[in-house]
C-alpha cells in the first residue's frame, strides 16, 4: 500500500497498487492521479499530459519509490521556475512505494490565486 505525503499540508493518502481508480488527468497512479482520487487540489493546467510545469513537485523522501523520468519529462520540468535536483511532474511521476513530496511556493500561490 504505497503512501504519499504532500507538504507543506501534510497530508498523506494511501492506496493499493493497481487498484486505483484513473481520473483521466497524468499517467495512471501518477502523484497527480493519487491527489485527484482523494480531492487534494495540485495544480495541472495542461491536464496532466506533460505540456506545463504547474503540477511541479520537489521530493522529500522516496524518490527511488517513483518512476523513472523519461525524456519529455526531464525537458518539461527543466522549464520550471524553480527546477531542483529532485524536480518531478506530479503527472509523469508514477507512485510505486511510500512517498513525500513538496509543492514549491510558486505553485502553492497559482493555486491559492485560483487560476
Ligand atoms: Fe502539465 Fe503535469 S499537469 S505537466
Amino acid at each position: 500500500m504505497p503512501k504519499v505525503t504532500f507538504l507543506p499540508a501534510n497530508e498523506t493518502f494511501e492506496f493499493e497498487s493497481g487498484k486505483l481508480p484513473y481520473k483521466e488527468h497524468g499517467k495512471p497512479e501518477s502523484l497527480l492521479d493519487v491527489a485527484m482520487n482523494f480531492g487534494f487540489h495540485l495544480e495541472h493546467a495542461c491536464g496532466g499530459s506533460c505540456a506545463c510545469t504547474t503540477c511541479h513537485v520537489v521530493v522529500k523522501a522516496g524518490q527511488a519509490n517513483l518512476s523513472e523520468m523519461e525524456d519529455d519529462e526531464l525537458d518539461r520540468v527543466e522549464q520550471a521556475a524553480d527546477f531542483q535536483l529532485h524536480s518531478r511532474l506530479g503527472c509523469q511521476a508514477v507512485v510505486k512505494g511510500d512517498v513525500t513530496v513538496n509543492i514549491p511556493e510558486w505553485n502553492r500561490n497559482y493555486v491559492s490565486e485560483g487560476h
